[in-house]
């Protein structure tokens, strides 16, 4: 199992990988990133996460160093050099160096660092016995800006709601927004399971495009399950039959607790295992397995 880290092309071992103090995402999280998975260590949706990235970019003015296409290279490299079963990739641009001082109007060099490590994923009873999550009000950063939605680098809210999560024993944070609205996981998505249906929060209440999110509604309407993207309160969550989150690590994940209180008759339900089941095919049709 290795890990290996690219830097502006440059292949180095992890404890030889260094970026600038002057570097902007080190000063101000001024980047943006994506964390990517292997199946049969090939990248899962590669495409669509670059896509992203450069959407995530685009909104926060900070110009990709180079075309998606060498980015894709690079990070199938890092996969081939690292040659772990299965691996992880965090993928990151940032504003790049320039003098201290939150003007980004400096003639920037971005600096992109792939880390590629081997997959690390929750240990399987978070599968088969669920896990408790916490709901926290808060504002992310960046909701408040047009740049909502974006994968960017400072993530010090979710670092905060995690270990309110961690203190009362539950595994994740679902962030709940200034009008009540629970919006995602501090690094998920979430669906909730209500009169008969799936229901997860749109993408214009400022969230996260999830890839996972994506492939999971579009399996759901390929096998009739019904889902609908509508808004989820609190109390949505307390009285729905079945709740998971997802993120391209965690896959699907039944979340049995919100807030210490069960949900539905606290164990993991039958209708997350059909959408954990229709995400592996989708997984499987899609890198030809
Ligand atoms: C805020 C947030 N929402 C959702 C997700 C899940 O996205 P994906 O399924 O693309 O991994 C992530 C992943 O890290 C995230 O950080």
């Amino acid at each position: 199992m290795s890990t290996v880290v690219s830097i502006d092309g440059e292949v180095f071992a992890p404890e030889d990988a260094k970026v600038s103090v002057f570097d902007r995402g080190f000063l101000y999280g001024d980047s943006v990133f994506e964390t990517i998975r292997t199946y049969g260590a090939r990248p899962f949706r590669l495409a669509e996460h670059l896509a992203r990235l450069a959407d995530s970019a685009e909104r926060v003015f900070i110009e990709l160093p180079v075309g998606l296409e060498q980015l894709a290279e690079e990070v199938q490299g890092t996969i081939a050099l690292a040659g772990n079963p299965e691996s992880y990739v965090r993928l990151m641009v940032t504003r790049g160096s320039g003098p201290l001082g939150l003007d980004s109007g400096f003639r920037a060099h971005p600096t992109r660092v792939i880390i590629t490590g081997p997959l690390a994923p929750p240990p399987p009873e978070a599968y088969t016995d669920g896990i408790g999550v916490i709901t926290f009000q808060t504002q992310r950063v960046i909701e408040s800006t047009d740049a909502a939605g974006a994968k960017v680098g400072n993530y010090l809210v979710v670092v905060l709601a995690l270990r309110k999560a961690r203190e009362q024993g539950a595994a994740e944070a679902l962030i709940v927004d200034g009008s009540g609205s629970v919006a995602e996981g501090g690094s998920s998505n979430v669906f909730a399971h209500l009169d008969g249906s799936w229901v997860t929060p749109p993408l214009d209440i400022g969230i996260l495009a999830g890839i996972t999110r994506a492939t999971i509604l579009a399996a759901c309407s390929a096998h009739a399950v019904p889902v609908r993207e509508e808004r989820l309160s609190v109390s949505d969550l307390h009285r729905a039959a079945e709740v998971f989150i997802c993120s391209s690590i965690r896959e699907v994940i039944p979340v049995v607790r919100v807030d210490g209180q069960a949900v539905g008759d606290g164990r993991p339900g039958p209708r997350t295992r059909l959408v954990s089941e229709l995400f592996s095919q989708a997984v499987a049709e899609s890198m030809g397995g």
